[in-house]
């Protein structure tokens, strides 16, 4: 079992856990995730970590609550235990010193793009921090991205806060301006992260994407997390979860993350009816 330390709704929909893991903080890098069964008779889900302590022996994970797990956390209170936390999981992210480094994130995607960023700050790269959201209230993780980035920009898609568009039209000016961007990493929508690797593809930007293929156990034996990278079967959680944005079969993913809608959304109507 394991002890949430600390619980809080950073929006109405997305909870963000600190759990008392420290032999998983003890080994956790930046862009690593781990697999949490919430009780006895939960599902298995990934979750990215957004932080990690190994001083306090603390995880931290944020979920958007959109399914019946992922509501199921956000019911957990301090002191509540989770039943089951296996990782660290996933290679870490290669922070290597590139020069200048661009990371892009979008919704809950921010949650995890904050560790990646530090590790590339903290490599000695210069970082420029592009985020976005919907609106203003949906942005997280906005300080702590923001505290270890060069150079920062927010946008909304309405406009409430920072550039009125998309994180996109950013990367498209810095590129116009011919700024020296050796690396771009991505992690947000899927959608997201096949516009962005579509815009660096033409430039031979090396471009890194985090992505989120159904898991089931997380260690390489069932194959649920296929994925297609340059034409061949990689799997998402022991072989990523981080892939050349410019090899990764986006429509396949796309496809693949849809196969379980309908058995998740009766999941949820039972989860909320109380059966
Ligand atoms: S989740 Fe089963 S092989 Fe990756």
């Amino acid at each position: 079992m394991y002890e949430v330390v600390k619980a809080e709704k950073l929006t109405p929909d997305v909870t963000r856990l600190e759990l008392k893991a420290p032999h998983i903080a003890k080994k956790a890098k930046a862009g690593q995730f781990v697999m949490l069964t919430v009780d006895e008779h939960g599902e298995r889900i990934p979750l990215t970590m957004a932080d990690f302590s190994a001083e306090k022996g603390t995880v931290t994970i944020a979920a958007l609550e959109i399914g019946k797990t992922t509501k199921k956390l956000g019911t957990l209170k301090a002191g509540d235990k989770m039943f089951s936390l296996v990782g660290p999981l996933g290679l870490p992210t290669e922070s290597h010193k590139y020069g200048t480094v661009c990371c892009i994130g979008g919704g809950i995607g921010l949650a995890l793009m904050y560790p990646v960023v530090r590790a590339l700050k903290e490599a000695g790269n210069k970082t420029i921090s592009i985020i976005g959201a919907k609106n203003e209230k949906l942005l997280i993780y906005e300080k702590e991205i923001q505290s270890v980035s060069d150079e920062f920009y927010v946008c909304t898609d309405d406009g409430s806060k920072g550039h009125h568009g998309f994180v996109s039209d950013i990367l498209k000016k810095l590129i116009a301006d011919k700024r020296d961007v050796k690396m771009v990493y991505a992690v947000g929508p899927i959608i997201m992260m096949k516009v962005i690797s579509n815009i660096t593809q033409p430039h031979g930007i090396h471009t890194v994407v985090s992505l989120n293929p159904i898991m089931v156990d997380g260690t390489g034996m069932c194959g649920s997390c296929r994925v297609i990278i340059g034409g061949e079967t990689k799997f998402g959680c022991v072989d990523g979860p981080e892939f050349d944005g410019h090899k990764v079969d986006f429509d396949n993913l796309i496809a693949r993350n849809r196969r379980y809608m309908a058995e998740e959304q009766i999941s949820l109507k039972k989860f909320q009816e109380g059966k």
